[in-house]
């Protein structure tokens, strides 16, 4: 690549005045990159803080409209639900996701009666919420097994499918759900509901906070290294986002976001499909903790998301989603 010589060349001289800078931007945000994660949580009337995520709340259904009239003022394509769920509603097969009366099937239910069409619901598929140990699938010898786990992800899947939603998102990383879930959800006429596998999750430190918010922190007994990803790996990644295409997923989830842009990016330039960057709790808070205190300014959240469209993303799932008036402005 041949741009000249300094003194002829001087990449200065297009970063002098802020209409030239934003002449030449090669990357840019605008709400439509965004899928903001709602957290749900029984009772009425609630509006809900977290400890662990500064500026985040868990919703009661009767208060979701306040959170998704304001994801449709800012024009925001999706939301993705997640259940805060009730102790006594755990059990060690997490049976309550089969439940057609859980929090996140009331609140399909009731978003696509109020909303249809206007904006879209996915909806996490895997048992984590669920199960009293906090696994996302069932365990026998400390093991997380596979097949009997899809098993029941598939059938989850299709009461979410039934429910109403538009975007089922397995982000439990066994092997072979996304083939078995789009099948189950083809013979039974949900051919046109998408999947977004999470087809990279790594297994991170950086999820805390969320354990926090759906309620299986201090209930998660050892860690999930044996179905996520170990973080030392890359081409594996590779592997994993190619088995899901050939098993139907329509667009692939890359998670943690910001430790693994590297990962992203090779995703996006192997495969060429729709790659979404999941910015995960950890990251929130930390970047929230450091602003919070006079550490860092806010423009270092704009400065993080912009990082996921350069390496290539199409959509970025952020817990600042629904703040974005202000970080873009
Ligand atoms: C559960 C799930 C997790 C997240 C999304 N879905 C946590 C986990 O795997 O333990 C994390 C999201 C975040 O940290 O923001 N399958």
């Amino acid at each position: 690549m041949i741009t000249g010589n300094f003194p002829n060349l001087r990449l200065r001289r297009s970063r002098k005045n802020d209409w030239s800078r934003r002449l030449i931007a090669e990357n840019n945000l605008s709400p439509s990159d965004f899928i903001l994660p709602v957290f749900l949580t029984n009772g009425k009337n609630k509006k809900q803080s977290i400890s662990s995520m500064p500026g985040v709340y868990r919703y009661s259904l009767d208060k979701l409209s306040l959170v998704i009239d304001k994801a449709l003022k800012l024009k925001l394509p999706m939301i993705a639900l997640f259940p805060y769920t009730n102790k006594i509603d755990k059990n060690k097969f997490g049976t309550e996701a089969l439940n057609e009366d859980n929090l996140v099937c009331k609140a399909l239910k009731l978003i696509k009666k109020k909303y249809r069409n206007e904006i879209g619901v996915m909806c996490d598929v895997a048992l984590d919420p669920y199960t009293s140990h906090g696994q996302d699938g069932l365990v026998k010898n400390k093991y997380v097994l596979n097949d009997e786990t899809v098993e029941i992800l598939i059938k989850q899947s299709l009461l979410q499918a039934q429910m109403g939603c538009d975007v089922i998102a397995p982000s439990d990383m066994m092997d072979g759900r996304i083939g078995g879930i789009r099948k189950s959800l083809d013979k039974n006429g949900y051919k046109m509901t998408q999947i977004l596998s999470y087809a990279v999750k790594y297994s991170s430190s950086f999820y805390g906070p969320f354990r926090d918010a759906v309620g299986s922190k201090n209930i998660l007994k050892g860690n999930k290294k044996n179905y996520q990803m170990d973080f030392r790996n890359s081409d594996e990644a590779l592997r994993e986002v190619a088995l899901d295409i050939k098993e139907g997923a329509d667009m692939v989830m890359v998670k943690p976001g910001m430790p693994y842009l590297d990962i992203i990016k090779s995703v996006k330039e192997k495969f060429k499909i729709p790659v979404f960057a999941y910015q995960v709790s950890g990251e929130y808070t930390l970047l929230s903790n450091a602003i919070n205190k006079g550490f860092i300014t806010n423009d270092a959240i704009l400065e993080s998301l912009i990082s996921f469209k350069r390496s290539g993303a199409n959509a970025i799932v952020s817990y600042y989603a629904d703040k974005i008036d202000k970080i873009l402005d």
